[in-house]
């Protein structure tokens, strides 16, 4: 695994990501950190000639790293992020950590979530905007006396599951296409002691719902949205809603409209930098 670093002012996040939406040639992380003014960008690649083709563009350093659990490698661990009223996502890696994060944030569930291999620590937009839209949806169901349960496409880090069991959701599953976050899914779920949520290796784009489920959050990026939207709104059970991020502001329109033929009925549209979350019904 190759990384390729630089420090860059704030403000200019936004453009950072638009910069390197196109880029598939490896990932972009953003290292942001409340009341500073710099952030510090990462782009990792599994081989060297990406970040070289970045560097030549951006200045920055290059670097290798030995180790494939790149992530953690990130510069400084990540603040925890706080999700109205009920949660705390955290970098915690054990129990110790994970009593001393409840200590320290009383009357919160805590979501320990350690920068690992997986996208999904709670501090990108898209998460975060989901995380909020399914502790509201959570809540509704509550006050109504509904059970509830939710399905996480692109689950990542298993963060957004993991919430959802959290919230009181009966029945949760969780896939990914990619292997490297079904495990690392698993593990965070034993480490929340959310061991009733399931994940399996699931490529979104080839997928049959065999089940419906009443909250179906979508985090992937809009390619895959809109040629999943049919098997998407099919998962929703009747009276459920779906969630969706991923989407760059540029691309919500077309994304949306793609959507709306397979049946997506927009009910709300959260716009958080770039990144573009919505919610709502099918037919
Ligand atoms: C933006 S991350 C979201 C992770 C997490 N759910 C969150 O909200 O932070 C998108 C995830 O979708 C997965 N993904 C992308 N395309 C997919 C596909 N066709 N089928 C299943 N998973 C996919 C990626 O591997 C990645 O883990």
């Amino acid at each position: 695994m190759f990384v390729w670093s630089k420090l860059s002012a704030s403000r200019s996040a936004d453009l950072w990501e638009e910069r390197f939406a196109e880029n598939k040639d490896g990932t972009l992380v953003i290292n942001s950190f409340p009341g500073r003014k710099m952030v510090c960008l990462e782009f990792y690649s599994e081989t060297q000639a990406p970040v070289k083709a970045v560097q030549k563009i951006y200045g920055g350093k290059v670097k290798h790293l030995k180790t494939q659990n790149w992530a953690a490698h990130a510069s400084q661990t990540p603040p925890p992020v706080k999700v109205r009223d009920t949660f705390v996502i955290c970098a915690a890696k054990t129990d110790a950590e994970i009593e001393k994060a409840r200590a320290k944030f009383p009357g919160r569930e805590i979501i320990a979530v350690p920068a690992d291999m997986a996208f999904g620590t709670g501090h990108h937009a898209t998460t975060a905007t989901v995380l909020r839209l399914l502790v509201d949806a959570a809540e509704e169901r509550q006050a109504a006396g509904k059970k509830w349960s939710m399905a996480d496409l692109g689950c990542g880090s298993g963060i957004l599951a993991i919430a959802a069991d959290k919230l009181g959701a009966t029945r949760v599953w969780g896939c990914d296409y990619d292997p490297a976050a079904v495990k690392i899914s698993k593990e965070n779920a034993e480490r929340n002691e959310t061991p009733k949520v399931r994940f399996t290796k699931v490529d979104v784009l080839k997928w049959e719902p065999k089940q419906q489920w009443d909250i179906v959050a979508a985090n992937i990026f809009f390619d895959v949205l809109e040629a999943a939207f049919p098997q998407l709104v099919r998962s929703v059970a009747p009276g459920g809603v779906l969630m969706l991020s991923g989407i760059l502001k540029s691309q919500a329109k077309a994304c949306l409209a793609a959507g709306k033929r397979a049946g997506f009925v927009v009910e709300k549209v959260v716009t958080k930098g770039k990144w573009v979350t919505a919610m709502g019904t099918v037919k």
